[in-house]
């Protein structure tokens, strides 16, 4: 397929953007940000919030223990694990948190990151490294903009007690080796924390080919589930070394007074208290997921996405700022003489949401690329060409009223 055509493959398009009722009010481009959900899971959100106002809180969740239950079952089956290996968590920042917080790392102990780790990750880092005294070390990119396998392996050593790196970064279309480095992470023995937050939902994902200890991430983006969820997978070896840095009384059992069990499976990452509304709607958010099929909509999302940046390449004054040799559903760009703000803004008055991922989210990257932000438009299967086609028409509609006001 040339870089001008698309497919919508095995994925309906009309069907999936009637199940989409925001596709007919707004060109949305920023699924990296949040989806549109489909309709099914904002009718579960409403359906379960509604019961819990008639008969209560504590009694609607036991009537819904089924449906609560099988949101573990969805998302297990959409990563490849196993429902005891769920934890489900309000954000994915939190789920990150409750396993990064519990690893037991030591003064001189080293953690492997990437130039494109996310702001909050590596806030983390600085936090233990002044705290613990912990060494952080950034793996260069190789030629692409990837993480650089070959210089991980040299930088490996039996000090390094964790490899922490994201798997699509917020700021760009390229996708991480995260199964070769979980491959090198598996033949030092150390942990691998996988921020998969930006990749879960946009394409099949598959912890046990991963080889990660622990898989964060969130709802609300690809996986097009509600604002305020999250999910964390932790694998065997993790659930039997690896404790919560807090717990509560869904975490363990207070045995006597002054003894507790921690919970064997995954939910000991969890809280007490949870929004169980939202729950609901993110399994149905993953079913849905999971019954148009990830490989089609992997196949759907890089052939849109695609065709997006070949359109943006031939507009005058845009710059295409994407790297990797595997791309996906994120097309970061720049307009000249535009800021990009203003960019989303102008955008924002024709209906088309796009966001702007500023320097200060993926400070090492940004800073070394000498980007002080991108204008960030994220692609889902549920966008069709004529989208692409308007949004390139608006894109260069801008830099023509711009260049001719600087005339
Ligand atoms: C790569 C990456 N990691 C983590 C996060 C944080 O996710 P949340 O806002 O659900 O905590 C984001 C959010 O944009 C992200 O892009």
């Amino acid at each position: 397929m040339t870089a001008g055509s698309t497919s919508a493959g095995s994925i309906d398009l009309s069907a999936v953007r009637a199940d989409t009722p925001g596709c007919a009010q707004v060109i949305h481009f920023n699924n990296a940000g949040a989806s549109l959900p489909p309709q099914v899971v904002t009718d579960a959100v409403l359906r379960y919030t509604a019961h819990e106002a008639l008969i209560g809180g504590y009694e609607a969740a036991e009537a819904a223990a089924e449906e609560i239950r099988s949101s573990y079952d969805a998302l297990a089956t959409l990563l490849g694990a196993r429902p005891h290996q769920i934890a489900l968590i309000e954000n994915a920042t939190r789920a990150w948190d409750m396993a990064f917080y519990g690893l037991p790392l030591e003064r001189g102990d080293r953690i492997l990151t990437c130039r494109s780790e996310y702001a909050s990750n590596y806030l983390a880092y600085l936090q233990v490294s002044r705290r613990r005294g912990v060494v952080v070390d950034v793996i260069p990119d190789n030629e692409h903009g990837e993480v650089d396998t070959n210089a991980a392996a040299r930088l490996l050593d039996e000090d390094v007690k964790l490899i922490s790196i994201t798997h699509v970064p917020t700021n760009g279309g390229l996708v991480n080796p995260a199964a070769t480095i979980g491959q090198l992470a598996r033949s030092a023995g150390c942990y691998y924390l996988l921020d998969a937050c930006q990749s879960v939902g946009q394409m099949p994902i598959d912890v046990a080919a991963i080889g990660c200890d622990f898989l964060s991430s969130t709802g609300r983006k690809f996986l097009r589930g509600p604002r305020g969820t999250g999910f964390l997978y932790a694998s065997e070896r993790a659930l039997s070394e690896v404790e919560p840095p807090f717990i509560d009384g869904r975490a363990a059992t207070w045995t006597s007074t002054d003894a507790f069990e921690l919970r064997s499976d995954a939910r000991r990452f969890e809280n007490w208290e949870y929004n169980c509304a939202t729950r609901i709607g993110l399994g149905v958010a993953a079913r849905y997921a999971a019954g148009l099929g990830l490989e089609s909509i992997w196949q759907r999302v890089q052939s849109l996405a695609r065709l997006l940046r070949a359109r943006l390449t031939e507009t005058p004054g845009v710059t295409v700022c994407d790297r990797g040799r595997t791309q996906c559903g994120i097309v970061t760009f720049l307009c000249q003489g535009i800021d990009p703000g203003a960019v989303k803004a102008a955008l924002a008055r024709k209906r088309i949401n796009v966001s702007v991922s500023d320097a200060a989210w993926t400070r090492i990257d940004m800073d070394a690329r000498g980007i002080p932000a991108l204008v960030r438009a994220s692609l889902h299967y549920y966008n069709s060409e004529e989208e692409v086609d308007a949004f390139t028409a608006a894109v260069a509609g801008l830099l023509r009223s711009a260049n001719s006001i600087a005339e």
